[in-house]
């Protein structure tokens, strides 16, 4: 199996879905579509739907079957984003290579603009019926990126991230909050397709690769804010230090942060089957290898 052109085609089939749906939203001269879409459209790597169809297909489900899934956590996870550059968040002036969405709407319709993308992504996970799943299958699927979305997760963890500003935390309290502003996103990406197909067991197994596989992309998102190029990664670098924020490189050193990656990439296997598992591994190389 050739990693690189599953990712490719994999890529290209949520870029056309993508702009399927935004192409069939209404757009006025002042609308929320517009900012919506301008957040959507400034690309982005695409992982976590990515990952959606990568768990499908090591459960056997068709890609086309997933869309909505994968289109949902797409925009959820792009909400996230509005949300976390605004200024009375991390304040960034620059997102996936343009200027913010506040920046270029104002932060009304920014804050509206992440709302209805957050809503959105829960319309389209509502429409997984009609691709055949059964209405219980889309009903866990749909709580467990709710859960994952709010206060026991991506939410929880925006507010432990900003209450850490300027702290003195325990590798257990940064554990903590990486795990839920990111890696429970992740774990609800890798476990939804198995949730449709009502298969606890894989739920489980995949959802720990996604917790491991989280945990990993945000100490990499860490190291690059220290070492990479802000513009191939697209926005700021060196912000986290300026915000005094709980970071693995702040906390470890570089050497020890890029030690507990090592071994997240270690444990993020266990548990799956290594026949099935080439693109989910190839997926986790590329993001503890990106620079972008
Ligand atoms: C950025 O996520 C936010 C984190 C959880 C670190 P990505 O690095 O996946 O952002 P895009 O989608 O490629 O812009
Ligand atoms: C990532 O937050 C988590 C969410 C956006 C929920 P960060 O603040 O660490 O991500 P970047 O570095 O701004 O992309
Ligand atoms: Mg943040
Ligand atoms: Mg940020």
């Amino acid at each position: 199996m050739d990693v690189q052109a599953w990712m490719t085609q994999a890529r290209e089939q949520v870029e056309q879905w993508i702009q399927e749906s935004v192409g069939s939203w209404r757009a006025e001269p002042v609308s929320v579509e517009e900012a919506m879409a301008y957040s959507i459209n400034a690309g982005g790597k695409r992982l976590r739907p990515q990952l959606v169809l990568a768990a499908a297909d090591y459960l056997g489900i068709e890609q086309e079957r997933i869309q909505n899934a994968a289109l949902a956590v797409e925009y959820l996870h792009t909400y996230s984003l509005i949300h976390d550059d605004l200024p009375a968040m991390d304040d960034d002036d620059v997102r996936r290579g343009r200027p913010t969405s506040h920046k270029v709407f104002g932060e009304a319709m920014a804050i509206l603009a992440g709302d209805a993308l957050l809503t959105e992504a829960f319309v389209l996970m509502t429409r997984l019926g009609e691709a055949g799943f059964a209405p219980s299958g889309v009903v866990r699927a749909t709580g467990q990126l709710a859960r994952a979305a709010g206060r026991q997760g991506l939410v929880r963890g925006q507010v432990q991230d900003l209450a850490g500003e300027h702290q003195e935390l325990s590798l257990e309290a940064l554990s903590e909050i990486h795990r839920n502003k990111t890696a429970v996103l992740f774990e609800a990406c890798l476990s939804i397709p198995a949730l449709l197909v009502e298969d606890p067991h894989q739920a489980q197994v995949l959802s720990s690769f996604g917790r491991h596989f989280g945990l990993a992309f945000q100490m990499v998102d860490d190291i690059l804010n220290v070492v990479g190029d802000a513009r191939q990664l697209g926005k700021a670098t060196g912000t986290d230090a300026g915000l005094g924020k709980a970071t693995y490189p702040r906390l470890l050193g570089m050497d020890g942060a890029r030690a507990l990656l090592g071994e997240h990439v270690r444990d993020a296997k266990h548990g799956l089957d290594p026949k099935k598992a080439e693109v989910l591994e190839g997926l986790l190389t590329f993001a503890v290898e990106r620079t972008w």
